[in-house]
Formats: C-alpha cells, sequence, structure tokens
C-alpha cells in the first residue's frame, strides 16, 4: 500500500505531501508552514529515555493534557544501529503511528555524536573504540571524554546513521508526520574549550577559513581575528561544519526543516558562555555557524532560565532575519510558563517545555519538581488560547507586529508601541479598581512576588488588536495625542477564531471588565479589542 502510494506520488497521479519549511518574510519574522499552511509548534519534550515503545503510554496523555500539538523525541543512534551497518527503525515506525493516531506531529532528536556534548547515546561500538573514533585532547594530551569533531570517521558513521534514518523517514513518513529534525543534542564540551590533537593543533595554528575572514573583515590565525574567544569559535567553526555535513547529507534524502540547539551560558557575559559549553551554537557564535553550517536552518536557544531579563536577553539574541526563533527546550516549572508569553509574542514558530511525560523523571532545579496537575496546568491554560488557532496564530505572528512579555522580577510594567498606540502590560492588579486609589484600602494581590504574569499583543489594523494574557493588565493609550484628542475602547470582544480563520466572539466586555483596563486573570482568554479616537 505504501509502495502503491509511493509509485503513485512518483507518477504525479498523486500529490505528494508539501514538505515543512520555514520560510522568511520581507519584516524579518518566519512563517513555517506544515502541510503547506502556517503553522505554530506548541510542543513538548519528552525526557530523555522515554523513546522507546514502552513508554509512549506516559507520554501520549501529558501531551493531550497539554493542549500540545507536536511530541519532540529522541531518537538515539545506539538505538537504531546497535550493531554497525545493521538498522532498526521499530521505534521510529511505532513512533510515527503512534502520533498519527493521537493527531500529533513528531521533531525527532538526533541524539549521535553529541547529546549534552558526551558521546552516551553513540552505540557501544563507537563510544569504546576511542582508536577509530578518537575522543578530544586536553592540551597535556590526555583523554577528554567528549567525542573530537576532527575525525574523519566518526563524522562518516554518524552521518551514515543519520542518513539510514532519514531514508527510513522518506519511505516510512510520507505524510511528514515528522515536520522538523534536530541535528546532534546541546554540541560542544565543558571543561575544555577545544581539542588539542595534533590534527587540531595544525588548524588551529593555521588561518581562520575565508568564510570567517569575510565574516571579520580581517583574515589571520584563530587568536588573530578572534582573540579571547579563539578557542571557542575555532571549536564551533569545526562542531558547526560536522553538524551541516550531517544535515546536508539527510537533507539530500529529505529535506525537512533540520536545527541545532544549545545549551545557554549567561546572556550577560559572553566569556562565560563561551564555555558552557565550547563549540554549540551559543549566541555569541550565532553568525559564524550562519557562516559554518547553511544547511541548518536555524539554531535554538535551549532555556531553563528563570529570570525574565535572562530570557527576554535570550530571545532577543536568537530572534534575527536569518534565523528564524524556535525554543526547542524551555524548563517546565510553573514560573518558567509565563515565557510562552514572551516567546510566541515575538513571532516564535515553536516551543517545548522539556519533560513533558508522565515517567515521573524531574528536571529540578532546572525545571519543575514534579509535573504535577498544577504544574501541568501553568503551560496547558496558556497553550489552551492557541491550540484552536494555532494556523491563525502562526499567519497572525509572521504578519506582525506582535509583541510579547512577562512579568519580570521587579514587577514593572512594560510597554511598546504600535503605530499611534502604546500598549501597557502591568502586574500585581485586583481586576476592580486602580493601584493609585487611596480613598480604600485593599490587600496586596495575591501574585504579589509570584513569578506569574504575561501577555501577547498583535496589531491586526491600525487601531484593532488580537490580545491574550494571564496574571495581567493590559491597556492602550494613544502613544502622544493631540490636543484635545482622547483614546478609547470601541468595542472588546472575548472569542476565538474557527477552523476557517473567522473569528467567532463568545460576549462583549465592557463596563468593569474594560474600566479598569483589561485584567487577564489566572485563566487566559483571547480578546479582540478595537480603539479609537474621540476629540472634543
Ligand atoms: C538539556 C538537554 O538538551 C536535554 O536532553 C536534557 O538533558 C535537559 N537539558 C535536562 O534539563
Amino acid at each position: 500500500m505504501k509502495r502503491f502510494a509511493l509509485l503513485l506520488a512518483a507518477s504525479g497521479l498523486m500529490a505528494a505531501a508539501p514538505l515543512p519549511k520555514i520560510v522568511a518574510q520581507p519584516n524579518g519574522r518566519h512563517v513555517f508552514l506544515v502541510d503547506g499552511a502556517p503553522f505554530v509548534m506548541l510542543g513538548g519534550q519528552a525526557n530523555n529515555s522515554s523513546n522507546y515503545p514502552a513508554m509512549l503510554p506516559k507520554v501520549w496523555p501529558v501531551l493531550h493534557a497539554l493542549h500540545a500539538n507536536t511530541l519532540e523525541m529522541p531518537v538515539a543512534w545506539e538505538q537504531v544501529e546497535p550493531v554497525e551497518g545493521r538498522f532498526d527503525f521499530s521505534f521510529v515506525d511505532t513512533l510515527i503511528r503512534e502520533a498519527r493516531e493521537n493527531r500529533v506531529r513528531l521533531v525527532l532528536l538526533w541524539f549521535g555524536t553529541w547529546k549534552n556534548t558526551s558521546p552516551n547515546y553513540a552505540p557501544a561500538w563507537v563510544k569504546m573504540d576511542n582508536a577509530r573514533f578518537p575522543r578530544m585532547r586536553t592540551a597535556d594530551g590526555k583523554a577528554h571524554g567528549v567525542l573530537s569533531p576532527h575525525s574523519r570517521s566518526t563524522l562518516e558513521a554518524d552521518k551514515r546513521a543519520f542518513v539510514a534514518l532519514m531514508t527510513h523517514l522518506r519511505d516510512a513518513d510520507p505524510d511528514n508526520q515528522v515536520i522538523m529534525v534536530q541535528v546532534e543534542n546541546e554540541i560542544g564540551s565543558y571543561g575544555l574549550a577545544r581539542d588539542h590533537s595534533p590534527e587540531a593543533e595544525r588548524l588551529f595554528r593555521g588561518p581562520v577559513p575565508a568564510a570567517l575572514a569575510k565574516l571579520k573583515g580581517r583574515g589571520g590565525t584563530w587568536s588573530e581575528v578572534y582573540g579571547d574567544f579563539a578557542e571557542q569559535a575555532f571549536a564551533s567553526w569545526h562542531m558547526a561544519r560536522y553538524a551541516d555535513e550531517i544535515a546536508a547529507a539527510g537533507k539530500a534524502v529529505k529535506a525537512l526543516p533540520m536545527y541545532c540547539n544549545s545549551a545557554m551560558g549567561s546572556p550577560f557575559d559572553a566569556k562565560s558562555a563561551s564555555t558552557t559549553p565550547s563549540g554549540g551554537p551559543q549566541w555569541n557564535m550565532i553568525d559564524l555557524w550562519k557562516a559554518a553550517a547553511p544547511h541548518i536552518d536555524l539554531v535554538a536557544p535551549d532555556i531553563y532560565n528563570h529570570d525574565a531579563r535572562e530570557v527576554t536577553q535570550i530571545l532577543s539574541y536568537y530572534d534575527r532575519p536569518d534565523n528564524a526563533l524556535f525554543v526547542p527546550e524551555l524548563g517546565n516549572a510553573p514560573d518558567q510558563a509565563r515565557y510562552l508569553w514572551g516567546i510566541l509574542g515575538r513571532g516564535a514558530i515553536g516551543v517545548a517545555p522539556f519533560g513533558t511525560d508522565a515517567t515521573g523523571y524531574a528536571n529540578y532545579p532546572l525545571g519543575a519538581k514534579a509535573l504535577d496537575a498544577a504544574t501541568l496546568e501553568a503551560f496547558a491554560s496558556k497553550y489552551a488560547v492557541f491550540a484552536d488557532i494555532s494556523r491563525q496564530w502562526a499567519r497572525i505572528a509572521a504578519a506582525g507586529p506582535s509583541w510579547g512579555v512577562a512579568k519580570g522580577a521587579d514587577a514593572a510594567d512594560r510597554s511598546t508601541a504600535f503605530g499611534r498606540w502604546r500598549a501597557n502590560v502591568s502586574f500585581e492588579q485586583w481586576e476592580f479598581g486602580e493601584r493609585d486609589w487611596t480613598w480604600i484600602k485593599s490587600e496586596p494581590h495575591p501574585t504579589k512576588g509570584q513569578p506569574v504574569g504575561g501577555a501577547v499583543v498583535a496589531q491586526l489594523g491600525p487601531d484593532e488588536f488580537l490580545v491574550a494574557g494571564s496574571d495581567a493588565r493590559v491597556r492602550f493609550s494613544l502613544a502622544s495625542p493631540a490636543a484635545g484628542e482622547s483614546g478609547a475602547i470601541v468595542r472588546v470582544e472575548e472569542g476565538t477564531y474557527d477552523e476557517s480563520g473567522r473569528w467567532v466572539m463568545a460576549r462583549v466586555w465592557n463596563g468593569d471588565q474594560t474600566d479598569y483596563g483589561l485584567n487577564f486573570t489566572h485563566q487566559p482568554v483571547l480578546l479582540r479589542v478595537k480603539m479609537g479616537v474621540w476629540r472634543g
């Protein structure tokens, strides 16, 4: 049957499903086309060792509870090629079949040469044979745990397995249940900035490649061109080229979008970030990675930070006209759920909290102590707003402008301009009344000091907005009103979009629901807001 479908597709009698792709927009945003239409990935990433059929019953219910539309799942080199040259894709087949039944798309994570930098997911025949698959060397010649990116035999072996995976996807997944593939996982090395093998030493003493000389506007040795960051740049170039060669070979078989993720060092301290780890697409090496890895569609941050300033800074690094914003891992603690507003508001093509299955393994202190009902709800309540309108939201966010914000440690207001309007988001306020009321006493708001709150605002027309949020108050005002001008709410509708993209109103907000701004409670809703100006 599958072969018949392939034959029909090849003969042109049946159109093959269009491949997912990421398309840059003239405004610097991106749109992720899945089945030929805009799609925003509301994902969840399974725990590392959930990549076996027996675990899947513990995965799907959590994905559904989250209102997620995509599962990110590891596919380990050790599991698909336990014996050299003998491939077993039975898990991939089960995964695709069950994903289809569960109406959830897939992003496969290729755990190959590097998984959180280490070779633990390489098959035993690779990781135990360090003559054929050498590990990096320290300056005094000792072995470091990480596999060297300068080894052709390691690259060829990894590439062969990855191409086998992509060949299997081409043949076994003609409908593209799998929409994207991650190449390796958190590439780089900790505790050693670069390999010191004889070959690495030789290359390090030589000039930077022409592409980097062009990028930096000067040639010379790594130290001359990159100064204090020479070792990081050297490792990044060679690891990025390695990943790129694997991606290129895989894409030649099935051209799915491919990306590499990075563990995040401090977003405010390049020197400390340069070693956490060294070699991956760290925020200070994005330009280099772009030059080195043209077959990697995007580089992406894994965000486990709890601090809103850091998260905002990281997002601003990876949100570039030449790099679609995508957050493949977000910490799954309740306080981190508010970052969904900032991520989706910026027009990200997708996001996935990490560890979203019921296998019971906790990710604290990076993420949640337990994936209990309240934790799940923190993410699910926000996903629920976007789940039904994911195609529509993807269209709106790609067209822009849109904006998203999460409460910071200072709980200060955040605001931005949309044409003649200013949108202001404030926190820790009762739904009724104003902060500066002195004529009546009120208790502090229950969210005071709590890491909750955020909102998204998308501009649909000069005076029209789509707004959603939780634990926040949103207000629009004229940015610079002329004499006698006043901005006013014309109409606020709560509702959603139906599948055809038509707005369906549930009710109109007015009176107490608009007199003190648009107050979003803990339960997010979607509003369509029309503003206007009256004169007098
Ligand atoms: C980041 C890695 O990419 C994941 O595979 C996992 O190890 C998480 N860290 C755990 O927080």
